[in-house]
This record gives C-alpha cells, structure tokens and sequence, in this order.
C-alpha cells in the first residue's frame, strides 16, 4: 500500500496540519504540555467513552494515554467514529462548551473528542477515532504513514 510522507517541521506547537492518506485524512497535532495535561484531566473527570480503546485492527500505541507513538505528536484518521464526517480541531479549552478540555468536535451530530481523539461520553460516537500504523523520526521531523 502506498505511504505519505508528512512534513513536520511547519507545525508549530498547538497546530494541527491535515494530509491525504489513501484518501483519508490523517491529522497530525503538534501538542504542548498544556494540551498533554488535558489528557489526564479527562481521565480524572470520568468523561471517556472508550477508556480502553475498543477501537478494532489498531497498533499498540493507540492504547496508551496520548495515543501515539511520541506524546507531543498526536497522529490519527480525522474520521468521526459515528457515521464518518470530519470533525473539527478545536484545541481551546471551554471553546466548545465551558467544560470543554480542547480536542475534536463533530459538526454532524455533536461527538466530542479528547486531544487524543478519545470519544467523550454523550457523544453518539461509539469509540474512539481510529489511529493509523506509522513511523515517527523526531529528529528528522517526519512522519511516514
Ligand atoms: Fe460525527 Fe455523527 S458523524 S457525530
């Protein structure tokens, strides 16, 4: 199967940049330790859905806390879990609602997800979103999906 190369040094810490993958879209965000924190927060709330990652076919590093293989780089399918629309990158907490940690809002029917792409409880989502098989050289600032 074909792979995708993916740039890393334009993402500044905070942003996000989309590329095609097999005509999905990967996303791929830059987290700071802000963001990281977050995911521990999440945790704390009791707020996920898929705590355990049901998620089927996934590589290992989707099952740990950042859902990665490198916890600053955040690299997932950009693909709601309920019925397949692109949510949106929204990394600002309360941005979506007051209790609102940062993560991934779908625009179809309301799922949420964490800055891991873990789906949020009262989400119409099932699981969490789906994290492709891929190398990450930090050093050499890129990803090969
Ligand atoms: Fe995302 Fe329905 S497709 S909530």
């Amino acid at each position: 199967l074909a792979t995708t190369t993916i740039d890393l040094s334009p993402i500044e810490p905070g942003m996000q940049m989309v590329a095609l993958w097999q005509e999905k879209p990967v996303i791929v965000v830059n987290r700071t330790p802000e963001m990281l924190a977050t995911l521990d927060e999440a945790e704390q709330k009791g707020i996920l859905k898929d705590p355990n990652c049901n998620v089927p076919q996934q590589p290992p590093y989707c099952k740990n806390k950042y859902r990665s293989r490198v916890p600053e780089w955040y690299v997932g399918i950009k693909i709601c879990n309920h019925l397949c629309c692109i949510p949106h990158y929204r990394p600002k907490k309360a941005s979506v609602a007051p209790w609102w940690l940062g993560g991934f809002h779908c625009p179809c029917h309301g799922s949420m997800y964490d800055l891991s792409a873990r789906v949020i409880k009262g989400s119409p989502a099932p699981h969490n979103m789906a994290v492709p098989e891929y190398d990450i050289d930090v050093a050499k600032k890129t990803v090969v999906v």
